[in-house]
C-alpha cells in the first residue's frame, strides 16, 4: 500500500526522540532550497524497529535517519549498505531506492569532518589526533578522519581493548593506534576528540593532566546548551579551543539530506540558530 499523495515524507527513527532536533534542522533545509516534504518523529523501542522501518516505507516514506540506539539494528536491515557505512558497521541515513530495496549509509563521520574543516577552519592533513572512545561514535569517525591524512591518530578508551581491536581493523586506511588512557602520551594533540557517552553520565575520561595542551583544540561530539562536561575540561586545562557537536550535527544532516533531494542545504544560518538557542 503506498501513503496518500503529498509532501515527501522523512522521520528520525530512535527511542527516546522528543529531543532531537533533526525535524528542526531538515523543515529549514527544505524551506531554504524549496523541497516539498515533511520530516518527523518515530518514537520506537528496539524490539519494534524492524517493524516500524519496513512499514514506514511500505506507507509511501521516503527516507529515515536513525539514532540512539538503532544504528547497528539499521545497519542489519538494509538491503545494501555504501562503503562507509560497511567501514562504520552502523547507519544513520537509509533511503528507498527506485526498486523499493533500502540503501543504508552513515554521514556521521563526514559530518564530523566537514565541521571541523569548513566550519571551523582546522587543518587536519598532518594533525596529530586523539579521539576518546571505542565504540560506534569513534568507528563511524575513522573512516572519514584517516582519509584527511592525520599524522597520528590514537583512540583512547576505558576498555584499551575495544581501542586495539577497532585501530587494527582501520590500519590499512592510515597511521591509527589504540591504547588505554594511562597509555596516551602527551602529543602534543592538535586536535582530541571526544567520542564517548562519558557526558551522559556527567563525567569525562581519565585522561593525564598533560594531554590536553595549548595547542589543543578539543571537539565534544555531544553538544548541550552551554558546555559538556568535556568541553568544561578542556577550558580548564587550557586548551586553545573547545567545541560541542553542533556543527557535526547538522553537516550529517546536510548530507544526508542531499543523498536523499540531490541537493546541498547551506547549513551557515542552521547551525547558528542552534548555537543560539533555537
Ligand atoms: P556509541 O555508539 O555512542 O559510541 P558505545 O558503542 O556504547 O556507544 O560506546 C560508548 C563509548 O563510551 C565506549 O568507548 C565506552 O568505553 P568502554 O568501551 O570502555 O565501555 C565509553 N564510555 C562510556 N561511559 C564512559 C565513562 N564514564 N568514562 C569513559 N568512557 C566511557
Amino acid at each position: 500500500m503506498s501513503g496518500a499523495p503529498g509532501p515527501d515524507r522523512y522521520a528520525v527513527v530512535g527511542h527516546p526522540v522528543g529531543h532531537s532536533r533533526s525535524p528542526f534542522i531538515h523543515g529549514e533545509y527544505a524551506r531554504a532550497t524549496g523541497q516539498a516534504m515533511l520530516y518527523g518523529r518515530l518514537d520506537v523501542a528496539p524490539a519494534a524497529f524492524d517493524a516500524a522501518v519496513r512499514a514506514f516505507f511500505a506507507d509511501g516514506g521516503r527516507g529515515l535517519n536513525v539514532t540512539v540506539p538503532h544504528k547497528q539494528a539499521a545497519f542489519a536491515l538494509v538491503d545494501v549498505v555504501t562503503p562507509r557505512a560497511a567501514r562504520a558497521g552502523a547507519v544513520n541515513t537509509i533511503r528507498q531506492r527506485a526498486d523499493g530495496s533500502l540503501e543504508g549509509d552513515n554521514t556521521d563521520g563526514v559530518g564530523l569532518v566537514t565541521d571541523l574543516t569548513a566550519n571551523l577552519g582546522l587543518r587536519l592533513a598532518g594533525a596529530r589526533i586523539l579521539i576518546l572512545g571505542a565504540g560506534g561514535a569513534t568507528r563511524g569517525a575513522l573512516g572519514p578522519l584517516l582519509a584527511c591524512g592525520p599524522a597520528r591518530l590514537t583512540v583512547a578508551n576505558r576498555t584499551p581493548a575495544r581501542a586495539v581491536e577497532l585501530a587494527r581493523a582501520f590500519a590499512d586506511l592510515g597511521p591509527v593506534e589504540g591504547c588505554g588512557y594511562d597509555a596516551v602520551d602527551t602529543g602534543p594533540w592538535d586536535l582530541i576528540v571526544n567520542a564517548t557517552s562519558a557526558s551522559l553520565a556527567g563525567t569525562t575520561p581519565p585522561i593525564a593532566a598533560g594531554v590536553i595542551g595549548a595547542g589543543s583544540v578539543c571537539y565534544d561530539m555531544a553538544y548541550a546548551r552551554d558546555d559538556t562536561p568535556f568541553t568544561r575540561l578542556a577550558r580548564e586545562r587550557g586548551a586553545k579551543a573547545a567545541h560541542m557537536g553542533w556543527g557535526m550535527l547538522v553537516e550529517q544532516a546536510a548530507e544526508a539530506f542531499w543523498l536523499w533531494r540531490g541537493v546541498r542545504p547551506a547549513t551557515g544560518a542552521v547551525l547558528a540558530a542552534l548555537l543560539h538557542g533555537a
